[in-house]
């Protein structure tokens, strides 16, 4: 049974990469990763506040007392966990090349077109076989439209195209008013080779007892699988690149649901942060016997089969749909 796909135009031996996550930030546990059987690895981001942070820190030894040092700085909690200095990150790049046989993949997270987009082609003379851009910002400020972020965001995208020759990936919210115009803009205009769907937006938590505003973190579930399926499965074939899911995978019932949505690859982290990298090899196995026992010769054969252009029903992913959800009910 032929497992392999194509991600971004690098062959890979079967779907299930490992996202980026503290399972892909040093190079002992990326070697664990690839050991595991992952097809690829999303390193752990480099931010751009790390980037200015270092810029500002190197500035701050000419101008003492600048205000955005401390507020850059802020960003960071204190916390045992160590963040990569920029050119640390590139060194891990290089060192992760070294010591595995699979794709690494560098991630970049961020929201401006600033100085920080110099990292991109950077990453790619450390080795980086792909970049991974996550575009993350809060829209808080009442005074910037959705078109203005939404214009800001493919500017990026486009930046970091024209400054590399690898291919990049481009991972982003669920949160955009029209996402199937806005992302086939980040894939035309922009450039982008793949969309990876959906970065998760952590809230934050309220401690009633200490009145204290916490940082909350929770693993995903299978159920949040639904929602970049949805969109894999309304977008695929009419957008111009090659797509990613993220988000909620634990199982290869997930996987194979990703994949008949669409897309060509599963990019994982609460499920290998649960139980441990190695999961990915049962998973793998799930999903060959799937596709043995419904005589399919290859991955291909069934990636995107149940989208809205190949589904027999294609209504089945639209409004009809939702009325008949709640009319599905039976209490
Ligand atoms: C602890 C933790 C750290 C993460 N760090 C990053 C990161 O540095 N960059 C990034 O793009 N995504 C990061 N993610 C998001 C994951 O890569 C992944 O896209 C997301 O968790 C959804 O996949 P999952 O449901 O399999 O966890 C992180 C997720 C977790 C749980």
């Amino acid at each position: 049974m032929e497992l392999g796909t194509t991600w971004l135009g690098l062959p890979l031996k079967h779907p299930l990469i490992a996202s980026a996550s503290p399972l892909t930030g040093s190079v002992e546990a990326i070697r664990r990763v690839a050991d595991a059987g992952a097809s690829a690895v999303v390193l752990e981001s480099l931010f751009e506040e790390q980037i200015d942070l270092e810029a500002m820190a190197l500035d701050d030894l000419y101008h003492v007392g600048a205000d955005s040092f401390a507020e850059v700085s802020s960003y960071f909690p204190e916390t045992s966990r160590v963040y990569h200095r920029p050119e640390e990150y590139l060194d891990l790049v290089a060192d992760a090349r070294k010591a595995v046989d699979i794709p690494v993949i560098a991630s970049l997270n961020g929201r401006t077109r600033g100085g920080w987009l110099d990292y991109a082609g950077k990453l790619e003379k450390a080795g980086a076989h792909a970049l991974e851009l996550n575009l993350y910002q809060l829209p808080h400020d009442a005074r910037i439209s959705g078109a203005e972020i939404e214009r800001n965001y493919v500017e990026v995208v486009r930046t970091v195209k024209q400054a590399v020759g690898i291919p990049v990936a481009v991972k982003l919210s669920p949160f955009f008013t029209a996402p199937a115009h806005f992302l086939r803009q980040v894939a035309v205009e922009g450039g982008a080779d793949g969309l990876v769907l959906f970065n998760r937006f952590y809230q934050p938590d309220f401690d009633p007892e200490t009145l204290e505003i916490v940082p909350h973190l929770e693993l995903s579930r299978s159920a949040e699988v639904r929602l970049p399926m949805t969109w894999i499965a309304l977008l695929y074939g009419r957008v111009p690149a090659d797509f990613g899911l993220t988000g909620g995978v634990a199982n290869a019932q997930d996987a194979i649901k990703a994949l008949l949505a669409g897309a060509r690859v599963v990019a994982m982290a609460s499920e290998l942060l649960r139980h441990g990298p190695e999961r990915i090899g049962q998973i793998v196995k799930d999903i060959q016997q799937w596709l043995v026992e419904r005589e399919y010769r290859s991955l291909f054969e069934m990636i995107g089969s149940l989208s809205q252009k190949k589904a027999a029903d294609p209504s089945a992913l639209m409004r009809a749909n939702y009325m008949k959800v709640l009319h599905s009910w039976h209490g």
